[in-house]
């Protein structure tokens, strides 16, 4: 089966397709022929190698994490999806192979599609909805009354973000750029600042939570947009970053919760309609590699970019 691969760190022109051959299916494991894979930043961050010190040595490694498909084969174990159910999930970064025909996944990180999303739609949310989940839901603990400002507010994570924290009764603001200001107000964000017009939303008002999806704001600039009892929410760590986050009450790391309690109520959530992804591109499996490279080097695409398996 083909995939998208490489044989050492680097940029784009590090990709190529290649044959692999799946491993022999475990107890826990799902085989999935997939439809549709999402392209998430970190994906090409993995091939760049930011997270080399994590992963094993070996050579080629497979690209792509978040994909939905049908289920060709399950292991002994598996009870929670059947051959033939459509499915989405994810699986872990050092194991990625998404950007595939057939994927194998754990068992814990397949949950079934949400019948009113596409394969392609379903395929966009894992990793941005579940690192939503644990910066909005999680990490500032979005209630009724709550406020929460978004960074971002238009990108796959924020634009999760903005959805979870109204469906848990907050209410929202944030920044975007602007050709996302439309979608972002249709949304709820209210009020949206430009991303340039940083004096406004830094003197203006003090709010719950402050999550930064694009590590751009700076901790002190988050800080000070706080209210006493308020929390700073970061998911683009540096190694500062890191030590403050494990020290400090206001400022947190958040990272993709991985599993298939957090993968089930976003389907759920789903389901209702309201969590719903942007879809921007579909392009051809074929074209993986240079759809890759233009999502990785731009300009800025609106909405998530997918790559659709032939059925
Ligand atoms: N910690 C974790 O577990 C975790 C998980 C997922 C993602 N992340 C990180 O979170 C960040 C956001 O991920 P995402 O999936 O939401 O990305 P995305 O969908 O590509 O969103 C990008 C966002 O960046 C904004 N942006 C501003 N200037 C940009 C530029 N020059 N080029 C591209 N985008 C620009 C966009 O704003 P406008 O549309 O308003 O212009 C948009 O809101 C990435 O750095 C990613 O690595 C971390």
């Amino acid at each position: 089966m083909r995939r998208v691969q490489y044989d050492r760190y680097g940029g784009p022109a590090e990709m190529h397709f290649g044959e692999f051959d799946l491993p022999l299916l475990g107890r826990n494991h799902v085989r999935v022929a997939v439809r549709a894979a999402a392209i998430n930043p970190f994906d090409w961050k993995l091939r760049q190698g930011a997270m080399k010190l994590f992963m094993n040595r070996s050579f080629p490694k497979g690209m792509g994490t978040d994909s939905a498909g049908v289920v060709e084969a399950v292991g002994n174990d598996v009870t929670t999806v059947r051959v033939g159910d459509e499915v989405f999930g994810t699986m872990d970064f050092k194991k990625s192979g998404a950007f595939a025909e057939q994927v194998t996944l754990d068992a814990n990180l397949v949950a079934k599609k949400p019948p009113q999303l596409s394969f392609a739609e379903a395929a966009c949310l894992p990793i941005p909805a579940m690192t939503a989940w644990a910066a909005v839901v999680d990490r500032a603990r979005a209630r009724p009354g709550s406020s929460i400002f978004v960074n971002g507010c238009a990108g796959a994570v924020g634009s999760s973000a903005v959805q979870l924290a109204i469906t848990h009764g907050a209410r929202v603001a944030g920044t975007s750029g602007p050709t996302s200001m439309a979608s972002a107000s249709a949304a709820g964000v209210q009020p949206i600042f430009a991303y340039s017009n940083k004096s406004a939303y830094l003197n203006g008002e003090k709010f719950d939570a402050v999550f930064d999806t694009l590590g751009t704001l700076g901790v002190g600039d988050g800080l000070s947009m706080l209210n006493p009892d308020g929390v700073f929410v970061d998911i683009n760590p540096t190694a500062p970053r890191l030590i403050r986050g494990m020290v400090s009450r206001r400022y947190k790391l958040a990272f993709a919760t991985m599993g298939i309690k957090h993968l089930s109520a976003i389907a759920e959530l789903a389901c209702k309609g309201a969590l719903r992804p942007a879809v921007g591109v579909e392009a051809r499996f074929e074209d993986a590699l240079s759809t890759l490279t233009k999502a990785e080097l731009g300009p800025r695409l609106s909405g998530k970019v997918v790559l659709l398996m032939k059925t």
